[in-house]
Parts: structure tokens; C-alpha cells; sequence
């Protein structure tokens, strides 16, 4: 059988992740690396054994040995590259967010539809084998009916800087950038039920805190702190048409004790955390239970993860499997996510139809 040969497009610290699992996925040929910063794809190239590299993406797209890109890039950049990827007949795997605007998550969907490729986003956490077990339970009706999730995200320091803090590249800060994750996983769970209503709140309180000393931090490839226009903290409460309701907060910073993730969600038959750590929690003979999974590892794994969407991906470009992520649930979370942002900014409520 003939390997896919894939391409990776941006080569800063999340592509690390994706060349590494394909890297061990014995489907795929490791095939040409692309970033703006030559010396970054090259540097990418010779330690995985990839034998082209490319500064300008529209170059790569021209190169019809490739079957496959990852998208790796700035978010401002994904859509009009995963675009380009697909009209030039390559299956595409794009990192979160989506997209940054609406306008273009719409041009992402019928691309997908126009073109007959794959596109599957980069909810990693959905492949996470925590999210996988606690989703047979959901299946099997062992939650009942789910009305409330809860999802928190706190970083007390954890501005990385660069194009993370410039709205124009990044599209938002911590809610666009952690907050997705852990809205995304609880959708999900929940059976992606469609949105009817958004209370948003952001705040530029702390900046970006660059004064901290004595306390490290995760940091962009091209860390700069002097340039910080993202909000640092936001909440909210989403309704969806169902009843059901689920209520977020994240930062970048806040003056918080420690840092926290907690997923949670609560269903007439039973209860469930995915974080910290997986637990269900149920009722039987007149007696509440917390049933702990024996599992090789009952939190986010991040390795296994992302083998598990990378091996995904590429069997779904085998044609042999279904993406779990696919581009319609990418149009809804950028919904999900401008409509917070909108909310925040009107000072109020907003609805959907
Ligand atoms: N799934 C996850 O858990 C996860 C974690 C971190 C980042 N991400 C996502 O991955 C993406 C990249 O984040 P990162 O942390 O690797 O950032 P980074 O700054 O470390 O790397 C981004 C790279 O993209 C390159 N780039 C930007 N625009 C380009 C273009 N048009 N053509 C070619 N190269 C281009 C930059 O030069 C840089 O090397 C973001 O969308 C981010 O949200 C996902």
C-alpha cells in the first residue's frame, strides 16, 4: 500500500505534536514542511526526515504529490489556507480554532462541500481516551438527560505573548485559545445541541502582567510581551435550544491561587468530570456512588491524544473512518465563540435562530 504523503504548514510548537504522531503512524510519508520562517521548516525537515520544504504555502498547494496538509498556523491565517488546501484536491486537518470569523468558517463548509475533500478540525480533546470512555457511558444513557456543564480554565499566569496577544493574528485571547477547548469537549459530550442564546463578559483588566518575575510561563515560538490586545479573562453562560446550559470561564491571567481546569456535567441519571480527573457519578439502591475508572490514565493525556486524532485523521483520509470533528461542528463552535465575544461587547444577551 502506498503511503499518504502529508504536508505541515506552520512549524512552531503545536506542529511538534502533529509531526510526531505521524512520524509514528507507519500510513504516512512525512512529506514537505512550510513556515514563513525558512530556517524553522528547515530546522522541522531535517529532524523528521521530510524532503521539501516551503516559506509560501500557495507553493506547497501547487506540489500534487501531496494528499494531505496539517494547519499549524497563526488562526487568522487557517481559513484561507485550509481553502487553498482543499481546491487543490488535499484533505485538510486545521488546528483550533476553526476560523476566526463567521464569514469565513461559511466559505470553510462549502469548500468542504464544493470539493468532496476531508476537513477535520482539531478538537483534540475529543480523541483524548478520558473523553472516549465517559462517551460509551453518554451513549448507554448512564447520564440521562444532560442539562448543565461547567467548564473552567484558569491560568493565573499565561499570557504567551507574540501573536497570541495581537487580536488581528489570534482573533481573541484566553477564551479563543484555551476556552475552546473545554467548551468544545462539554459540547460534545452533550451531543452538540444547537445554540440558542449567549451571555458573554470580557475583561482587559491585568494585561499581560510582564512585571511577574520569579514564576515561568508557556510562551510563543516568537515571544514578544510588548503588544497585548486580547481580553485576559472572559465568562459566560451559552442556552441551547434543548434547555440545557452550559457556563465557562478562562484567562490569560486573573489574581487566582492556583491554576484550574475543571469539565463537568451534570444529567438526570448521573454526573461526570473529565477534569481534573475522569469520575462518574450515579445512584443506585437509595445510595449516590463516585465510580472511579481504572484506566491508564484518567486525565488529559496530551500524547495520546494527539496520536489518537493524527491516526484518526489519517484514516479518514484512507476513507476508512469518519472525522469526529468535523467542519459543520467548526461553524458552530465559531458561533459558539463570536457570539461571546459580541455578547461581551454589546453588554448583553444575544439570540440565534
Ligand atoms: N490543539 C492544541 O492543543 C493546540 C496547542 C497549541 C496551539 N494550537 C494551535 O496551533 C496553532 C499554532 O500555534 P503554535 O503554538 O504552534 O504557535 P507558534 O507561534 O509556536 O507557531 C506558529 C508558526 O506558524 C508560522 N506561520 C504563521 N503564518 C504562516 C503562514 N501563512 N504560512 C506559513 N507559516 C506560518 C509561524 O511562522 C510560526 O512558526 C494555533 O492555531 C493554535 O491555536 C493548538
Amino acid at each position: 500500500m502506498s503511503k499518504i504523503k502529508i504536508g505541515v504548514i506552520g512549524a512552531g510548537s503545536i506542529s511538534e505534536a502533529h509531526l510526531n504522531a505521524y512520524a509514528n503512524n507507519d500510513k504516512v510519508e512525512l512529506y514537505a514542511i512550510c513556515d514563513l520562517n525558512e530556517e524553522r521548516a528547515k530546522a522541522k525537515a531535517e529532524k523528521y526526515g521530510a524532503s521539501k520544504t516551503y516559506v509560501d504555502y500557495h507553493d506547497l498547494m501547487n506540489d500534487q504529490d501531496i494528499d494531505a496538509v496539517s494547519i499549524c498556523t497563526w488562526n487568522n491565517t487557517h481559513a484561507d489556507i485550509a481553502i487553498a488546501a482543499l481546491n487543490s484536491g488535499k484533505n485538510v486537518l486545521v488546528e483550533k480554532p476553526m476560523t476566526t470569523s463567521m464569514e469565513k468558517a461559511y466559505e470553510m463548509e462549502e469548500t468542504v462541500k464544493k470539493t468532496g475533500k476531508k476537513l477535520q478540525v482539531g478538537f483534540v480533546r475529543r480523541y483524548a481516551s478520558n473523553t472516549q470512555i465517559l462517551k460509551k457511558f453518554i451513549e448507554e444513557d448512564d447520564l440521562g438527560e444532560i442539562y448543565y456543564a461547567k467548564a473552567t480554565c484558569i491560568r493565573r499566569l499565561g499570557n504567551p505573548g507574540g501573536w497570541f496577544s495581537d487580536i488581528e493574528r489570534s482573533g481573541g485571547g484566553p477564551l479563543i485559545d484555551i476556552g475552546v477547548h473545554v467548551i468544545d469537549v462539554l459540547w460534545y459530550l452533550m451531543g452538540c445541541p444547537k445554540v440558542k442564546s449567549i451571555s458573554g463578559n470580557t475583561y482587559n483588566k491585568l494585561g499581560n502582567r510582564k512585571n511577574i518575575k520569579n514564576l515561568s510561563f508557556y510562551q510563543a515560538a516568537d515571544y514578544d510581551p510588548d503588544k497585548n490586545t486580547v481580553e485576559d479573562m472572559a465568562n459566560a453562560m451559552i442556552r441551547f435550544e434543548n434547555g440545557a446550559s452550559l457556563l465557562v470561564d478562562v484567562s490569560f491571567t486573573l489574581h487566582a491561587k492556583q491554576d484550574e481546569i475543571s469539565v463537568k456535567l451534570y444529567g438526570t441519571k448521573g454526573g461526570a468530570e473529565v477534569e481534573p480527573s475522569l469520575a462518574i457519578v450515579t445512584e443506585k439502591y437509595d445510595t449516590i456512588l463516585n465510580l472511579a475508572p481504572q484506566v491508564d490514565s484518567t486525565t488529559f493525556d496530551f500524547g495520546q491524544a494527539f496520536q489518537a486524532e493524527i491516526d484518526h485523521f489519517v484514516d479518514v483520509c484512507l476513507g476508512e473512518k469518519e472525522t469526529l470533528s468535523p467542519v459543520a461542528d467548526g461553524v458552530e463552535m465559531t458561533k459558539i465563540l463570536s457570539g461571546i465575544y459580541e455578547s461581551a461587547e454589546k453588554g448583553k444577551e444575544i439570540y440565534f435562530d
